[in-house]
């Protein structure tokens, strides 16, 4: 893969595909995370003297403009975060983006709206993507890829556009490669994984690959549930995706097999009813059940103390960790202790830490933590998580070709 320092970028037009998909909440950005990971490639460009051309998408718009996911307010926090101003184009490829990029000096940056209110960005047909990707190209002498939270979507800015300037990988995606390199090729043992987020759908093809890898897998998040009924446990009004119990089966079947260790909760907080995030309303029914326990009129909504302490014990001899999801709902803070134990059990101990998902990442920093404690926190959620599958990522594929 080519790097920034093969490209002449002096005076050229620099497309950076970065991924600024950040959270927000009534058009503030609640965690800046992703932005602040794409900063040193941007700053690089302006360094040398490109006029940089910053695009990415925010949400799922399906193809057309829609003002809650406007790019416009990370324009402003990238600004502050480079300490210079960036322009901000209120289309992808209209006139609005053509005019900003041609009042382009060297050394400044633009950032077009978001690339997902064109339908082209993520059409299934390739001559709809690659007339998009045109479009784009028109926009640019040359091409940086850096949106590592992107690169597993076969998407116009991502997969079609490399193709057609001469590109790069930037800085972001080159570091979260080399780490990742290290959970697949050279993994130091005990490799402890944990897992949480709602769904098991959405975890099924990495654990069916760390069935092989890893030394033990804790569950936590909506998904335990899903683990916890399949052992048998009425789950009472739990997240619970009951077409996932068979394949959980099998995965339980097959760890055992292996001699791989699944950690499911042992006891969990629960309430009638999903707690408020917004404006932290106290829970008045919460209680803590042991996992066999959940009442028919109550959701799990967070492990509880004695998971917390079986999670840390089984975290403590890790020498390499990947964790993705949250364990709780920990957006409320009476559901926030088990997320949070979890990251204290991960500064406690000396594990290679990699901290992957979009939520988990900013877990760690909205409870307080100092991310640059943790080895690693990736940018990308389920990029990540389809590296670790295994599969060939559009965007990585693009870049190579
Ligand atoms: C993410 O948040 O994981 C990335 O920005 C990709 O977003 P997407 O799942 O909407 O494609």
């Amino acid at each position: 893969m080519k790097t920034i320092e093969d490209l002449e970028v002096t005076g050229k037009r620099v497309f950076v595909r970065a991924d600024l998909n950040v959270p927000l909440s009534d058009g503030r950005i609640t965690d800046d995370g992703r932005i602040r990971a794409v900063a040193p490639t941007i700053a690089k460009l302006v360094q040398a003297g490109a006029k940089v051309v910053v695009a990415s998408h925010l949400g799922r718009p399906d193809g057309e403009p829609k003002p809650q996911f406007s790019l416009a307010p990370v324009a402003v926090r990238l600004g502050e975060i480079l300490g210079v101003s960036v322009s901000f184009a209120a289309d992808t490829v209209g006139e609005s983006a053509k005019a900003t990029v041609a009042a382009l000096a060297d050394g400044e940056v633009t950032l077009l709206e978001n690339l997902r209110f064109n339908a082209g960005e993520t059409a299934k047909d390739d001559a709809e993507r690659g007339a998009f990707a045109d479009e784009l190209a028109s926009l640019a002498d040359l091409y940086v890829g850096d949106g590592f939270g992107a690169v597993h979507r076969k998407h116009a800015s991502v997969y079609d556009l490399p193709a057609r300037l001469p590109s790069a990988v930037g800085d972001l995606i080159a570091t979260e490669v080399a780490v990742l390199k290290r959970l697949t090729e050279e993994v130091e043992r005990p490799y402890v994984v944990v897992l949480g987020g709602s769904k098991v759908s959405d975890k099924v093809g990495v654990i069916d690959n760390l069935l092989g890898k890893a030394d033990r897998i804790l569950i936590g998040g909506g998904m335990a549930y899903t683990f916890l009924a399949a052992q048998g446990h009425e789950v009472g009004k739990s997240l619970l995706q009951k077409d996932q119990i068979p394949v959980v089966l099998e995965y339980l079947e097959r760890a055992k097999k292996n001699n791989v260790e699944f950690v499911v909760p042992v006891d969990v907080a629960v309430s009638a009813d999903f707690p408020d995030t917004k404006t932290h309303a106290p829970v008045e029914d919460f209680e803590v059940v042991d996992a066999d326990r959940i009442p028919a009129d109550k959701e799990g909504l967070d492990i509880g103390p004695k998971t917390q302490e079986l999670f840390a014990a089984k975290l403590a001899d890790a020498k390499t960790v990947f964790w993705n999801g949250p364990v709780g709902v920990f957006e409320h803070p009476t559901f926030a202790e088990g997320t949070k134990a979890v990251a204290q059990a991960l500064l406690d101990g000396s594990a290679f830490t990699v901290v992957g998902g979009g939520d988990s990442a900013a877990a760690v920093r909205i409870l307080g933590f100092d991310e640059n404690e943790f080895g690693h926190i990736s940018t990308g959620g389920g990029a990540s998580l389809e590296y670790l599958e295994g599969k060939t990522l559009p965007g990585l594929a693009a870049l190579e070709g």
